[in-house]
């Protein structure tokens, strides 16, 4: 695994220009993509760059990580509205190609296809990753297995507490989620992760540093032949 330690400012931008290169090499390349407060800048940069005219994703397809059961697309804390809000409205992308987990009605139905929906599309070249307090990627908790393919999530109480922040009200926060499995996550051909703040140190220290085992879902990236991990100075400090 490859590190690069920056401020947000910066490594948003270096990995937007990573997936600038990829869409420009590639115009109907298949992106992996995250929600969460951590990915924001490097969507923000997207943005920029498609309005400049510098990277087009007219013949893109996106697979979205993960999604709330309960929540509508409409729901302001859905992953469906957060990427639409914060990316696919701004970008000239057809819809029709994005591709984010149903947290609602024929959910089942839509996730046992995804793992082979994300396949005929010639898999994903290049993924986005946040992370979560407890070393999670996606939804996968600790004790999820290594070889799990998209699936059903219960969320722990500390991501419960963590994502909290974004609702009026811990209660109203889902308690389930569908998500990529690791699996899933591993077949990328390409994976960045950002992480930034002292809240995420510890699992990058683990996911640097540590065995690799399921008690910490992102240490399977230690196996994953290109894999670069970009974060703050907080975020880096458990390190060295
Ligand atoms: C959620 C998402 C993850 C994300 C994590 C961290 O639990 N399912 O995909 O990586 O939150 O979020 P943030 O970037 O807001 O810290």
């Amino acid at each position: 695994m490859k590190v690069i330690v920056g401020d947000n400012e910066k490594i948003s931008k270096l990995i937007a220009e990573e997936f600038i290169a990829q869409i420009n090499k590639k115009p109907n390349s298949v992106l992996g993509l995250a929600t969460g407060t951590s990915p924001l800048g490097v969507y923000a940069n997207l943005v920029k760059a498609n309005k400049e005219g510098r990277v087009s994703f007219k013949n893109v397809a996106t697979f979205n990580l993960d999604e709330y059961i309960g929540l509508e697309g409409t729901h302001n804390q859905s992953y469906r509205y957060f990427m639409n809000d914060n990316l696919f409205d701004h970008i000239d992308i057809d819809k029709s190609k994005t591709h984010v987990l149903k947290g609602v009605g024929d959910y089942i139905a839509y996730m046992n296809q995804y793992d082979d929906e994300i396949a005929s599309f010639g898999g994903i070249d290049l993924q986005i990753l946040g992370i979560g307090s407890d070393g999670h990627i996606a939804f996968n908790e600790p004790g999820t297995p290594f070889d799990s393919l998209t699936h059903i999530a219960d969320l722990t109480e500390s991501t419960i507490k963590d994502n909290s922040r974004l609702f009026n009200d811990i209660s109203e926060v889902p308690t389930k989620a569908v998500t990529m499995g690791l699996k899933s996550i591993m077949n990328a051909r390409k994976i960045v992760l950002i992480a930034t703040g002292k809240n995420k140190a510890k699992a990058i220290r683990d996911l640097l540093c540590g065995p690799m085992t399921e008690d910490v879902p992102c240490s399977i990236l230690q196996k994953h032949p290109d894999c670069t991990i970009y974060v703050d100075e907080d975020a880096y400090s458990l390190v060295k």
